[in-house]
């Protein structure tokens, strides 16, 4: 008789079997969270519908974990902490010690400013809900270039030889005529040469930052992002401030009316400084590459920030910058061993408008 035999004429569950499926659990703590997604038969506010996401499981719980983490780096004040004994005499007093907040570091690659997070990020500007802010060139450009002229919704199939023919540029699924570009380059170029101007009559050395700041003031718009990062004394730093449109036109102008320098030194300085001397540090991440990694190599200077929430579509399986977990930051000291980072995988403009609606805007609407 063959093993199939013996099993056939047995009527009770092979041991193995049992014993490999029916693996007695251990009791789940009394504080366990259960799982249970919101109940739409009841009528949900936005407002009920995000806190119900922590429960939801997967990237949901991730996006309701983000919401958490901003609202500890909003409602942090320094006298929430132990007076230090090396404390300097300004932080012993009540008063400086709860009106200190955490400073919030923001940067959002060049692909959300062309989309409508653009909005987004003025928004937090505008109020003065962040302080420090990283972009890469495209960046800093679609905000100015959507004060000239509109990005249109368009589709990813849209074939690319012919939109050439036409003159128009893709974004993903938007669409941003040249005509813009050749707009940006009427407005700009004039402003290099005054740049240039101050350079040799008042010694002025332009660096990203500055010329970001100058830019703001000169668009004179309250649409745009980077107008109030000028009125609110918002440092918005961009390390490859040429790799864009941008660039473009330094590049022209070099040709044109040659000598502007740029310098990126007393950015790195100004950038790490706003690091080194915040008593808490939060960051907030949009995608991968220069501005995640502008922002925790200059957290790295104070030993770690103390809350990370990134957002991005990046996979660390292939060892990019863009895609490793928080976890590999908090190993190289740019996120405290003490914080709780978060980093939610996906697209940001689904999530951001709904973490910003639960964060950030009910500081402004309560
Ligand atoms: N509109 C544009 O995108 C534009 C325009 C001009 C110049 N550029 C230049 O291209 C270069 C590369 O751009 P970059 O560094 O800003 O970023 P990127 O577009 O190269 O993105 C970097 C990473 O961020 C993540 N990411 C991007 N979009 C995301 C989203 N919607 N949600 C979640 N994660 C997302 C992805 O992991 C991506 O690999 C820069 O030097 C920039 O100045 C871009």
């Amino acid at each position: 008789m063959g093993d199939t035999d013996k099993d056939d004429a047995s009527f009770s569950v092979p041991t193995v079997a049992a014993q490999a499926v029916l693996v007695k659990s251990a009791s789940m703590p009394d504080n366990a969270t259960t799982v249970i997604g919101p109940d739409l038969n009841q009528n949900h506010s936005l407002k009920d519908l995000l806190n119900s996401y922590s429960r939801i499981g997967f990237q949901a719980t991730s996006v309701g974990q983000a919401i958490n983490v901003i609202n500890q780096m909003r409602n942090w004040r320094l006298s929430d902490d132990p007076l230090l004994p090396d404390e300097t005499d300004n932080y012993k007093l009540p008063t400086v010690r709860s009106s200190t907040k955490c400073k919030i570091f923001l940067g959002y690659t060049s692909n959300l400013v062309s989309s409508g997070l653009r909005e987004i990020f003025r928004f937090l500007v505008q109020h003065s809900l962040v302080d420090v802010v990283v972009t890469t060139a495209g960046g800093v450009e679609e905000d100015f270039i959507k004060c000239l002229g509109p990005t249109y919704v368009g589709d990813f199939n849209l074939p690319g030889a012919q939109l050439r023919e036409k003159g128009i540029n893709r974004i993903g699924n938007l669409l941003v005529p040249n005509e813009n570009y050749c707009k940006f380059e009427d407005w700009v170029l004039p402003i290099l040469d005054r740049l240039l101007e101050e350079q040799k009559s008042e010694g002025i050395i332009w660096s990203p930052s500055k010329i970001i700041h100058r830019l703001g003031k000169e668009i004179d718009n309250p649409d745009s992002i980077y107008y109030w990062a000028y009125k609110n004394n918002i440092p918005v730093y961009c390390p490859a401030l040429t790799d864009g449109s941008l660039g473009d036109m330094i590049y022209f102008h070099s040709y044109k009316n040659p000598g502007l320098i740029i310098d990126i030194v007393s950015d790195i300085r100004s950038i790490n400084n706003q690091a080194v001397f915040a008593k808490k540090t939060g960051v907030i991440i949009l995608g991968g590459g220069i501005v995640k990694h502008h922002i925790c190599n200059a957290n790295l200077m104070r030993n770690g920030a103390d809350y990370a929430v990134y957002i991005n579509t990046g996979q660390e399986f292939d060892g990019s910058d863009s895609g490793a977990r928080p976890d590999e930051a908090v190993s190289w000291g740019k996120i405290r061993m003490t914080a709780e980072p978060v980093k939610v995988y996906a697209d940001a403009t689904i999530v951001f408008p709904l973490i910003v609606a639960e964060t950030f805007a009910k500081e402004i609407h309560n």
